[in-house]
């Protein structure tokens, strides 16, 4: 049995999201853009796609656009914002925690002469919102923040933050990166007074390299793809129509059922974590209990995250250190940030659940993840 907790890494794809794909890539492969009849029937299932994600955001269909996914959004959105705003301010910010993809587009534009604050977490993996208010300047044009910590969980303030910003006198943007929210909160970014936001299929149980971002109306932005003028001129290139189709039939079941899915997802991680505390020793929490519904974040003490991790792999059970992206780099930002110490940073594993999962799944493996531990614990100390 195949027991796969590594869903803030990627989830495996719908059944419906295949075979809308091979539909998309064996019998409709025309061009959107082709003026006659295949490309006429493509560029209106694409219309639908963008039309059913407009109608769970509750948003306007020309405030979607298709990207390739979370990373090309979030580059997208900060670049794209600074750019075109640059005359009314050169302040920008975020969050020590973010994703590489935004972290590392902010650093990219501090190298341009753009001045990026980067807000400090608490033990839990949260900003305190004065100091987000303290960071405020007159030339501030946009604010950065992830919903959901892809490593621990953490949930930001987005909605107070949001509101704070729409009060404003002058116009500020704010941006979220809502990769690890999407379908695990249920949200509309005009409830949160978000100006963008950015999504990803393959978190949703959709393909990868495929994404959206929600631009609101009458934003200020620059597009950072030109070209042939797809996607309103806003992102240039032939359209990912396979991926497209496949997004929209994630987002479709995703939004569908979302409820009943955070449920199923929150119940498991707390077996999870029940059946963790019960049967294993010398265990560190580090996601709070107020975090995600499907991510858990837990520091075995003595031994390293990443030896577990492959010793549970022989296994067929499947987890992360961090996150994918980084977990190859030393030392998770993200932990540090929260102040947690690096012997328990090196014993970190994250579990990311889905609906997919099941508490079979979850008894036997927390059965094996104890087998290892006290296996590893038992090599080190003979040392
Ligand atoms: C919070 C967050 N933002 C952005 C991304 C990047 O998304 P993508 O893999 O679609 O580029 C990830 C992926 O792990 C993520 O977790």
């Amino acid at each position: 049995m195949e027991i796969y907790l590594d869903n803030s890494a990627t989830t495996k794809p719908y059944k419906e999201v295949v075979d809308k794909m091979v539909y998309a890539l064996t019998e409709e492969y025309g061009n959107p853009s082709s003026v006659h009849r295949k490309g006429v029937i493509v560029e209106k299932d694409i219309k639908n796609v963008r039309k059913e994600i407009a109608k769970f955001l509750g948003a306007k269909e020309k405030e979607v656009f298709f990207t390739s996914g979370g990373t090309e959004s979030n580059n997208a959105v900060i670049r794209g914002i600074a750019y075109a705003n640059k005359r009314s301010g050169k302040h920008l910010i975020t969050t020590k925690i973010e994703h590489p993809s935004v972290l590392n587009t902010f650093k990219d534009l501090e190298s341009e002469g753009y001045n990026v604050t980067y807000l400090d977490v608490n033990d839990k993996g949260v900003i305190d919102f004065e100091d987000f208010q303290k960071a405020l300047r007159e030339d501030t044009i946009l604010v950065s923040i992830m919903h959901v910590n892809n490593e621990v969980g953490s949930i930001q303030p987005v909605d107070k933050i949001g509101k704070y910003l729409s009060k404003l006198k002058r116009k500020v943007y704010f941006h979220v990166d809502g990769v690890q929210s999407f379908g695990k909160i249920d949200f509309k970014p005009s409830r949160y007074n978000i100006d963008l936001l950015s999504v990803s299929a393959h978190k949703i149980h959709g393909p990868k390299g495929i994404g959206f971002l929600y631009v609101k109306e009458n934003t200020k932005i620059k597009p950072i793809l030109t070209g042939g003028g797809q996607e309103s001129a806003f992102r240039s290139g032939t359209e990912n129509v396979p991926g497209i189709l496949g997004l929209g039939e994630a987002v479709r079941i995703t939004m569908t059922g979302i409820k009943e899915n955070i449920e199923k997802i929150k119940n498991l991680k707390e077996l999870l974590l029940k059946e963790i505390k019960d049967n294993i020793d010398d265990i560190k929490v580090n996601s709070s209990e107020d975090g995600v519904c499907h991510i858990l974040n837990v520091s075995f003490l003595g031994i390293k995250g990443e030896i577990l991790l492959h010793y549970l792999e022989e296994e067929n059970i499947y987890v992360s250190t961090g996150s994918a992206c980084s977990s190859k780099k030393k030392g998770s930002h993200v932990l540090l940030s929260m102040g947690i110490s690096n012997k328990e940073i090196e014993g970190a594993i994250r579990f990311s659940l889905s609906s997919m999962n099941n508490e079979e799944e979850i008894i036997k493996a927390v059965k094996v993840i104890k087998e290892k531990v006290e296996e590893l614990r038992n090599i080190i100390n003979k040392r």
